[in-house]
């Protein structure tokens, strides 16, 4: 039986009738269907029921948000958001007592709808958990409100001065929740597994925009005596992790009947340009997959300050600037965020150890997106890129046998954040894919289809996946189970021998450049004519990590690597510069750390730096002026790495 769906969107009668389904006596007014004449000894638990999730407070089972309504007032001046969550919830009928997560929280109070005041009290702090907030409910309560203010480091927010942002007069803020996060904005369940809609009224100086991961009720907002208003509405439920929030100076311009872009006025017609086969990439993953659910799909196109390459907010995907490349070469990062609306936001990760059940799906929907619509040779270019990222990734981690290699990962008193590896991706990624060569494209996505429908709107544990796969595409069929090994792919660690290999002609043709000009070649001769952006990764990538300083100068003569502006090209160049200490790319690199704040870039060029005898005084002189701009998530990583503070 499929379990009861709890999370939708609750009126009165229907968590009446929830109430009663799950054992519960209580009932003050008549019910639609069936009333046990008496009430009944053993007691049901909520459903759906939820595993334990190490990284949340709550404890769904006794008393579970179903809905957040959000009123906040957005305070530049002193860089906070002010207001109340009213929240709505189901009860155990023994529950009395509601406990939801917060970090950093300035908690004024707790009442009823009628503004009674609740009991409550903060747990003390745990190591990146935060706080619990212990709410004692009285009998039959099924709403509240908590009052309350973000601390001035909220971690999920940031705060951009006007300088920050490409048109430099107007500040802008946004949100980031994934993993743990939406707790320092939001005082709610902050666990994956617990689905919520949520309503928002939000309130802005007058000359700027809000968007949500949400409908706009509003779209122009509302002008009153405190500012503009917005209200927003999602209606589906889903994971705190991805109510998400941005204000600035923003604009909208269409790219096809459901898609768009949001942007500053100066971005937004390059943006426009580079992400105008959206629609297409939503045509054909719903051709995979099955039918979008969320109505409008558009992106949003943040400052350069913005930690990650894209976020998946769903309705409203939150990018990175550093993939307007001016030459749509870096699309597949759309292709990647609008898969989430399939694996992510319909089907979660019960818990982060999970992870993979959200990114590495996603990573194998859109390779399959981006092969609909580039084809299958440049697709088979964006999956070997993949393959190299994962052989390097198992080597940092400490080889094939390190247990971080493994899918399902143990993640009980670490930060969510150490799981978030290459091998979620990209080996994720490539379990599927030996599923699919084992089974057959056709029915592979038959079943993936099914596997989407069946679990929509709920989450998924990697055992429950496998118990669906072993039942829903493996059963009678002993030799695809002995082909495809689906337990050591999820529990062990490395890369299974059964994994099937990616073959790119063009990659081959690349590689021979590459050692071509190891040979000595001239770089003026080498074959690059017509190259992708992936051929110039993979060559880049190809070449020895040592080469004299002139050989670095003649390709950078020839191919003005340092003036690149394509954020990938240049990131693998000044990989190569700092491994050889070629001192021409240093400007290039130091404008690069200062100029923009992806993590994914930031990380390795800082930790290359500090690793060598003669570039970490360098690194810590360019962060002590950047890291005000960077975000926290950023900071946070960089600062474990350079050892900051440095002792004097
Ligand atoms: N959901 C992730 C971003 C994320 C992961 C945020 C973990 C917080 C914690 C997003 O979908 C993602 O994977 N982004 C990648 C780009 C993608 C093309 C691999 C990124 O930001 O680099
Ligand atoms: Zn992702």
């Amino acid at each position: 039986m499929r379990p009861l769906p709890l999370h939708r969107p609750a009126p009165l009668t229907t968590l009446l009738a929830l109430a009663l389904a799950a054992g519960c006596a209580r009932s003050p007014q008549p019910a639609t269907g069936p009333v046990p004449a008496t009430a009944p000894v053993a007691v049901v638990a909520l459903t759906p029921a939820l595993p334990e999730d190490v990284h949340s407070f709550a404890e769904p089972d006794e008393a579970r948000v179903t809905h957040v309504d959000l009123a906040l007032f957005v305070d530049f001046e002193r860089r906070s958001l002010t207001g109340a969550a009213t929240l709505d919830l189901v009860r155990h009928p023994d529950a009395d007592e509601l406990v939801l997560d917060t970090r950093g929280l300035d908690i004024r109070n707790v009442t009823t709808p009628l503004g009674d005041a609740l009991e409550w009290e903060l747990g003390s702090e745990v190591e990146h958990l935060g706080r619990p907030l212990r709410i004692r409910l009285p009998d039959g309560l099924d709403r509240l409100e908590v009052h309350y203010r973000t601390g001035e480091d909220a971690a999920a927010v940031q705060w951009l001065e006007p300088a920050q942002t490409a048109g430099g007069d107007a500040p802008f803020l946004f949100t980031q929740g994934q993993a743990i996060l939406t707790r320092t904005w939001i005082p709610t369940q902050d666990s994956p597994g617990i689905r919520q809609t949520y309503t928002a009224t939000v309130t802005v100086p007058n000359d700027l925009v809000a968007v949500m991961s949400a409908e706009a009720l509003t779209p122009g907002g509302e002008r009153t005596e405190l500012g503009r208003v917005f209200a927003f509405r999602m209606d589906e439920p889903i994971p705190p992790y991805l109510i998400a929030l941005a204000v600035g100076d923003l604009e909208f311009r269409p790219v096809g009947p459901r898609t768009g872009v949001w942007a500053e006025p100066s971005v937004v017609a390059a943006a426009a340009y580079e992400f105008a086969d959206m629609e297409a990439m939503l045509d054909a993953a719903e051709s995979l997959y099955g039918p979008y659910r969320w109505g409008r799909y558009d992106v949003l196109v943040l400052p350069p300050s913005f930690p990650f390459g894209g976020m998946e907010n769903p309705r409203l995907t939150f990018a990175t600037p550093t993939i307007l490349a001016g030459d749509r070469s870096l699309v597949s990062l759309i292709a990647h965020e609008l898969a989430h609306s399939w694996s992510g936001n319909l089907v979660t990760n019960a818990t982060w150890s999970d992870f993979w059940l959200n990114e590495g799906f996603t990573s194998y929907i859109e390779n399959r997106i981006m092969e609909e619509v580039y084809g299958a040779e440049y697709a088979a270019m964006l999956e070997a890129l993949g393959r190299e990222g994962l052989a390097s990734e198992i080597d940092a981690l400490g080889g094939p046998w390190s247990p971080e290699t493994i899918l399902h990962l143990d993640l009980a008193g670490r930060d969510p954040d150490e799981g978030m590896t290459a091998i979620a991706y990209d080996k994720g990624a490539a379990f599927l894919r030996t599923i699919e060569n084992v089974v057959g494209r056709e029915r592979f996505d038959a079943f993936l289809r099914g596997y989407f429908d069946a679990f929509a709107f709920q989450p998924m544990t990697t055992e429950t996946f496998l118990g669906y796969l072993d039942e829903h595409l493996l059963a009678g069929r002993p030799e695809w189970r002995e082909a495809i090994r689906p337990e050591v792919w999820a529990y062990q660690p490395g890369l299974p021998s059964n994994l099937p290999p990616v073959t790119s002609r063009a990659f081959a043709d690349a590689r021979e450049e590459a050692d071509a000009f190891a040979n000595d070649a001239a770089a003026e001769d080498l074959g690059v004519e017509g190259w992708s952006t992936h051929e110039w990764l993979h060559f880049l990538r190809s070449l020895p990590r040592e080469l004299p300083a002139e050989r670095l100068t003649a390709l950078d003569r020839a191919f003005g690597l340092s003036e690149s502006g394509n954020s990938e090209i240049l990131f693998e160049w000044l990989r190569l510069a700092i491994a050889n200490r070629y001192e021409p790319a240093f400007p290039a690199l130091e404008d690069f750390l200062t100029r923009q704040g992806r993590r994914k870039f930031l990380l390795p060029l800082y930790r290359d730096l500090a690793a060598t005898s003669w570039g970490r005084e360098m690194a810590l002189r360019i962060y002590r002026e950047a890291r005000p701009t960077y975000h926290s998530i950023s900071s946070g990583s960089i600062d474990e790495v350079l050892g900051w503070p440095p002792t004097p």
